[in-house]
């Protein structure tokens, strides 16, 4: 067991390189497995849910060659199985991706719920109408989704929720299917693009990815590739976030500028710099940043995976902001471990009522989450003296070398065993948190 051990109050100042998008790759390995030519995918990053899908792929018999960190070979053509069910995938959430994706191929799949953060109750119902919609029956059993074909047929299908997973996946099978697919109410994000991308240079034929409405027609077969995956919005958006919590200067480089926008207006209204190159930002704090309102949104709208961070920024700002979370329901649950750095945060159903104070507390932390972990850590940053940070698994699924890329800008970060670090007497709580129904 491993903890973050933080001694904050330095400003973060320097410049980082902003790896692959995650998400984009958890898509992109699944839709790899839907041709039996050989796919090289690089920038891939180099975190735990990347490794627990190339590790799933491998049990069903692809061959996956690391060519280096961040590069894989994919050879589908050697899998024996359609059966995805180890241990560890049941842990993310993208393992429903390799249902689309061998649906699509072999008509058949059958693969563990996905489980992922528990950030709320995340249905997949979206997902399965689209598949039973293209004439797949579906069932899903205690622990698996167990779905079969004898064709699958284009269809006019329209999303009731706007769903990053659904709209990928449903792409996924659809590229496969004979005929014409038309999917309305698609989500829109970056990588939902990426991954259209990917699949029409496999000989795929998608339009519309992007906008409101993906147009797909089928093809019977899918062929080799090499493809570069996308930046992450998200990784760069946490450390646009780190220089307004740390009061810094970070310049976030290998980035699309395009993607950032939502962050990039926010931070502009609570006061920060925000300057934009071809494939940088640079973010400078003030002193003391403004309290503004945040709502999130399917893209382009405040990305939902980057509200604990910039959360964590309006908790030192100066006045109150209401942050909306419309996205998942259980999203606020590292309010409590901002409470007791010394943070005014009440919550009440979906919005979090936050008065800026002045500086946050060194404490004993737990992250709860992904993105909440990250946002914690920058908090502990922040805060003078000595803090602690656990749980930081979590973490690790979606953030590479996150100490490393923080102490290169300046923070004083390690990772420590629990046990090394003894008793302790930092972080009492200071005050109760109100929670209203
Ligand atoms: C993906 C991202 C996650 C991000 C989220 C929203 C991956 C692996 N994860 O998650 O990091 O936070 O998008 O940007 O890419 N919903 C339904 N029925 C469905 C599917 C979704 O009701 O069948 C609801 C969800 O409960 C949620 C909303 O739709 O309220 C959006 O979820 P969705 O976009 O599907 O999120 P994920 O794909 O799980």
């Amino acid at each position: 067991m491993f903890q973050y051990m933080i001694t904050g109050g330095n400003p973060l100042v320097g410049e980082v390189v902003v790896g692959g998008a995650k998400n984009a790759a958890l898509g992109i390995i699944a839709a790899a497995i839907m041709t039996d030519d050989v796919v090289y995918i690089d920038n891939i990053p180099d975190v735990r849910d990347i490794n627990v899908m190339l590790e799933a792929i491998q049990e069903i018999g692809v061959t996956v060659e690391r060519v280096d960190r961040h590069a894989v070979r994919i050879d589908a053509s050697t899998i024996h199985s359609v059966v995805v069910d180890d241990e560890f995938i049941k842990k993310i959430r993208a393992s429903y991706y390799l249902v689309g994706a061998l649906l699509g191929k072999y008509k058949h799949a059958q693969v563990a719920l996905p489980g992922g953060c528990a950030i709320g109750s995340r249905p997949i119902d979206q997902h399965l109408k689209g598949f039973r919609m293209l004439g797949a029956k579906v069932d899903v059993n205690s622990d698996r989704i167990i779905t079969q074909a004898i064709d699958l047929i284009g269809e006019h299908i329209y999303l009731d929720v706007v769903s990053v997973g659904a709209t990928i996946n449903i792409m996924m099978a659809a590229t496969l299917a004979e005929g014409k697919t038309i999917i309305e109410n698609v989500a829109k994000e970056p990588h939902i693009v990426d991954v259209a991308n990917f699949l029409n240079s496999m000989g795929a034929e998608i339009k519309g990815a992007g906008t409101d409405v993906i147009r797909i027609n089928g093809k019977t077969k899918l062929h080799g590739t090499e493809y570069s995956i996308i930046p992450d919005q998200i990784e760069a958006g946490t450390f646009m976030c780190a220089a307004a919590i740390s009061r810094g200067d970070i310049t976030v480089t290998n980035i699309i500028p395009k993607h950032m926008e939502a962050t990039t207006a926010k931070l502009l209204e609570m006061g920060c710099e925000v300057i934009e190159f071809d494939d940088a930002i640079r973010v400078v704090g003030t002193l003391r940043q403004r309290a503004t309102p945040v709502k999130t949104l399917p893209y382009p709208g405040f990305p939902t995976d980057l509200q604990p961070q910039i959360t964590t920024a309006l908790a030192l700002a100066e006045g109150t902001s209401v942050i909306t979370e419309n996205i998942f329901e259980n999203r606020f649950r590292y309010v409590y471990e901002l409470v007791k750095m010394g943070a005014d945060i009440d919550v009440m159903g979906n919005k979090a009522i936050v008065v800026g104070v002045q500086g946050l507390k060194a404490a004993e932390l737990s992250a709860p989450d992904l993105r909440a972990g990250a946002a914690l850590v920058l908090a502990a940053l922040s805060a003078e003296g000595l803090s602690y940070v656990k749980d930081i698994e979590y973490i690790q699924r979606g953030y590479e070398n996150f100490e490393d890329k923080l102490q290169l800008l300046g923070g004083n970060i390690k990772i420590v065993a629990v046990e090394d670090i003894g008793s302790t007497t930092i972080g009492d709580s200071i005050r109760p948190i109100k929670i209203y129904k």
